[in-house]
């Protein structure tokens, strides 16, 4: 497990413009830039990647939304992980549930994974569950999303690993709410069993387990300190330099 706290900025199909994607990219990095105990990771669209390439800072590195699994060929719409590569990008977000929505499996995820690692990119594997039944049956979902996504993917090959844990109910504008940071560190301790049942402890504890899911610059703080989690996945107010500038400044506090 990494010692730096890992914010990383999904700005989904945002904003319109390059001139308001520099912008919004630079103020990031003007804040991040000071906080030597935190990661910032901006993930813009695609489109806006090879923009801020040369911007890349020792704290502000750059992300993908999404890749496809093979380097290059007949892919028509495709992006591939040497072409991320290329670009400076250092992370790439995977299994998204808005992917997966669209018809993502967790076979897919795993090919994209591997071929992520492939390329020396940070794998951002996103999992979380659609209700949080009484049951428990959304423990069970959550071991089959880290099961089939890793698949026979070696415990050696996962250090470029990062799980993000993002409850699709608590997840952008239609989310009813965050979760809370008492049942997000009961996940985390699901997630580090699943994990140890499935390699052993150590890598368990080696992996970065991330939240998402309307996270702002109210709930950051709680969610770091009693959350058991090691960074964040931020949408909305990622987009919000006021906000999101607040959510960077309250990790830097974080012990
Ligand atoms: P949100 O999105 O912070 O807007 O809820 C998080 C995500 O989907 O990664």
């Amino acid at each position: 497990m990494k010692t730096k706290q890992l914010i990383v900025a999904n700005w989904k199909m945002n904003p319109r413009t390059p001139k308001e994607a520099r912008a919004l990219f630079q103020s990031t990095k003007r804040t991040a830039g000071h906080l030597t105990k935190v990661q910032t990771v901006v993930c813009p669209p695609a489109v806006f990647l090879g923009l801020f390439s040369p911007l890349v800072s020792r704290n502000c590195f750059l992300g993908a939304q999404d890749m496809f699994w093979e380097k290059e060929g007949a892919y028509t719409g495709k992006i591939s992980p040497a072409q991320l590569h290329a670009l400076n990008v250092s992370y790439v977000i995977l299994g998204h549930s808005e992917e997966r929505a669209l018809g993502e499996t967790n076979e897919d995820i795993q090919k994209k994974i591997r071929a992520a690692f492939e390329y020396r990119l940070n794998a951002i594997l996103c999992i979380g569950e659609k209700e949080r039944d009484h049951e428990g049956h959304y423990l069970s979902f959550l071991k089959e999303q880290i099961k089939k996504s890793l698949g026979k993917i070696p415990g050696k090959e996962l250090g470029r690993l990062i799980i993000a844990y993002e409850p699709i109910w608590a997840i952008g504008a239609l989310a009813k709410k965050a979760d809370t940071p008492r049942a997000l560190l009961e996940i985390v301790i699901f997630i580090r069993k699943v994990l140890s049942d499935m390699y052993d402890k150590s890598i368990a504890f080696q992996i970065s387990i991330l939240y998402g899911g309307s996270v702002n610059a109210q709930n950051a703080e709680a969610f770091l300190k009693d959350g058991g989690v090691n960074g964040l996945l931020v949408g909305r107010a990622s987009l919000d330099t006021k906000e999101f500038t607040e959510i960077l400044k309250i990790t830097k506090q974080i012990k």
